[in-house]
């Protein structure tokens, strides 16, 4: 074959009519005696590829032997074709094979648990090519807001001698002759580092040992988090909202194609890139659902994803739920003064049933408060004597959140399960390939 320039198929689709050389897999083929037709997959696009028995029979013979996802390289001439699976095709004139496939273990209809036991080869289908392009769009969106906004990255170590998140969802690790924890958080570290930089985000690998096996819950995710000095919880609830509408946005601009593949109702995204986002306390949240929908949530229980459900069923947009009840949330949320049950703290939740994708707080500024809730939870405060040095040294009202990346990206591609928002998933029960 001679030795020119090779396109993308979605270069070659731009350039319309031509003559074009390409390279890839056989995403499907289908032999009949006059013809073989190869649907030609690259990772930008597919391609129906044609052979003609009668006027290539060489070409023919050899295209026989390709099997789904042998490589290959071919020339031909790209045109118009409205029966071909994506309006054109091309007329092989050369072919040259790179490696004749073994019978691929994936066929058309495969249980979800071979398809994660085939990770490594599932990542080739239409399916994860669409949710990995998305993904691509909305970390590199999350990057854009931040920067954007003044907002300096600042990274935290994973390795951590205590807990953020309560000692329950910690997983241990051996550390030379002792122990620390993977990272549940960037938070502590992030409060430090704003009496240096002043506004800081961060997005990273967030470890969480969930004992529930929803598909809401990953092991391993994604966190994009920030946190900023001088902050307040009114002024933290419309950053996450801009954050949200900036994301959706960039995947309207940049994915029309991969949220098609993805059969994603795009006017509902629409919908979400130009709403208001109403904010409710937990409070009037109770009532909403006590009283409209005659649930029975008592003040002081944390919302169960039903009941998170149901609110944003009602808004049908992201909501924001602040105040939640001190007594339930972590150390670091600080009683609000005027009513000291209720904590400065918030939840974003997606509409169609995805809930919680946001949390938030300010942060707690009393040693005494945040000493004696660490030791209701049994934690040692020694431990935290270094993160209440912050509150002794220029101590300032700050306040942050955390974004599940894949909790976004769940929400935003229509997932069922959020296993598929990550190339590979761990969870309770999958820690390989
Ligand atoms: O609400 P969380 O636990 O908040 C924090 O960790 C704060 N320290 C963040 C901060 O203020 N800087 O977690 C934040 C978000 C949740 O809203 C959820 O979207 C996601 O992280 N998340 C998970 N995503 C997937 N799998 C899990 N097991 C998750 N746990 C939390
Ligand atoms: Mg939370």
């Amino acid at each position: 074959m001679k030795e020119s320039k090779y396109l993308t198929i979605t270069e070659a689709l731009k350039l319309g009519s031509s003559k074009v050389n390409l390279r890839g897999w056989v995403h499907r083929e289908r032999k009949s005696n006059k013809f073989v037709f190869i649907v030609l997959r690259d990772g930008s696009d597919i391609i129906q590829c044609v052979i003609s028995k009668s006027k290539n029979p060489e070409l023919f013979e050899q295209a026989g032997k390709l099997t789904i996802e042998s490589s290959l390289k071919v020339s031909g001439e790209l045109k118009k074709d409205e029966r071909a699976p994506t309006g054109f095709e091309v007329s092989l004139t050369d072919l040259e094979i790179i490696q004749i496939a073994e019978p691929f273990p994936i066929t058309e209809y495969q249980s979800p648990e071979l398809l994660y036991d085939n990770r490594h080869l599932w990542l080739r289908s239409r399916k994860l090519n669409a949710i990995l392009k998305i993904r691509h769009t909305i970390v590199g969106a999350i990057h854009t807001f931040f920067r954007g906004h003044g907002y300096y990255e600042f990274d935290a170590p994973i390795f951590q001698p205590s807990m953020s998140e309560g000692g329950s969802t910690l997983f241990e690790v051996k550390y030379y002759n002792d122990k620390v924890y993977l990272s549940q958080s960037w938070q502590l570290y992030a409060e430090a580092g704003i009496f240096s930089l002043g506004k800081i985000y961060n997005m990273g690998p967030t470890f969480r040992a969930e004992k529930s096996k929803t598909s809401r819950h990953l092991s391993e995710f994604w966190m994009a988090e920030m946190e900023a000095a001088f902050m307040e919880l009114d002024e933290l609830t419309e950053v996450a909202k801009d954050e949200i509408r900036f994301i959706v946005e960039q995947v309207l601009k940049d994915n029309r194609k991969e949220l098609e593949i993805l059969e994603r109702d795009i006017t509902l995204l629409e919908g979400y890139f130009t709403a208001e986002y109403p904010t409710i306390k937990y409070s009037e949240a109770l009532d909403l659902l006590n009283n409209k929908y005659q649930m029975d949530v008592p003040w002081g229980k944390d919302l169960r994803t039903i009941e998170e459900a149901k609110i944003v069923e009602h808004y049908k947009v992201p909501v924001v739920v602040t105040h939640y009840p001190t007594e339930i949330m972590g150390f670091y949320k600080p009683p609000s003064k005027d009513n000291p049950e209720e904590a400065l703290c918030f939840d974003m939740l997606a509409p169609e049933g995805y809930c919680e994708i946001i949390g938030g707080s300010e942060r707690s500024l009393s040693i005494d408060n945040m000493t004696e809730r660490l030791r209701a939870e049994g934690e040692d405060p020694e431990t935290y004597s270094w993160y209440f040095d912050l509150r002794r040294y220029g101590s300032v009202p700050h306040s942050g959140y955390g974004l599940g990346v894949e909790r976004v990206i769940s929400w935003i591609c229509g997932l069922d399960n959020i296993k598929d928002a990550i190339p590979f998933p761990r969870t309770m029960l999958r820690k390989a390939p």
